[in-house]
């Protein structure tokens, strides 16, 4: 059995958890969309196209098929890494610097245009759980099982603090809050493909849940929609 499951939220509500634990339960590839324009807005900012958080679109725009973005699974880490044109970036492409832009990048519909064909190719054969903003409502559309992360900001700037603070990032709560709520804005309110639940989407609010708890809550919601039919480890 090969189902696509669709996963998207808001920023730290907890998706690639879920992602992650559902693919290794079911032994599917999972796919974070969102490294995808992570390394596009790392590649703008490394070749100076991006200049105190102006993005010069037009080149950036002409400088996409030079962009060559992969994953790859690291045995020793147990996780799937990031390439940018053959390059592991994986770390820095989680850096605040990063986060700071990547909205306005993603908010380029050529930019998307370009990962949405290349996400699309992906899932071709099924077989994967993707997650992201648009994953449901305009990558795929026709996914077997779509879920729609929520938590509260409370526990979302935690959990997106203490992920930095492991990382060795020295950043203010307040910064996180502020960067959280300013991607918020412009993933939702995006002309192009904006961040909104897929009307067959189930919500998942993971505010008070353990991840076991919504691990099992989304294998029994994977299950039911197909069957019975995926294989369990
Ligand atoms: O999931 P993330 O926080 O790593 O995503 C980084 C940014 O990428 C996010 O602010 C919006 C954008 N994104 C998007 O527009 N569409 C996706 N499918 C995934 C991410």
């Amino acid at each position: 059995m090969t189902p696509i499951i669709a996963i998207d939220g808001f920023s730290s509500t907890g998706k690639s958890t879920i992602a992650k634990g559902l693919a290794k339960k079911l032994q599917l590839i999972y796919i974070d969309s969102g490294a995808m324009y992570r390394a596009i807005t790392l590649f703008a900012l490394q070749n100076g196209l991006i200049d105190n958080g102006k993005i010069q679109t037009e080149k950036l725009v002409a400088a996409l098929p030079k962009i060559r973005i992969a994953f790859t699974f690291n045995a020793k880490t147990q996780k799937s890494e990031t390439l940018l044109n053959g390059e592991q970036v994986e770390d820095q492409i989680r850096q605040p610097h990063v986060a700071a832009v990547v909205s306005e990048v993603s908010a380029i519909p050529e930019v998307r245009r370009f990962l949405v064909e290349q996400q699309r190719a992906l899932g071709e054969r099924g077989g994967l759980v993707m997650d992201g903003r648009d994953i449901g409502t305009v990558v795929f559309p026709k996914a077997d099982v779509k879920i729609f992360t929520t938590a509260s900001e409370e526990i979302r700037v935690e959990r997106r603090w203490t992920e930095l603070q492991q990382k060795g990032e020295k950043i203010s709560k307040e910064a996180v809050r502020e960067n959280l709520l300013h991607r918020d804005h412009i993933d939702a309110t995006r002309k192009d493909s904006p961040l909104i639940k897929a009307d067959d989407a189930v919500e998942l609010d993971n505010t008070n849940l353990t991840l076991e708890a919504q691990l099992e809550w989304a294998v029994r919601l994977v299950l039911e929609r197909m069957g019975q039919t995926v294989s369990l480890l």
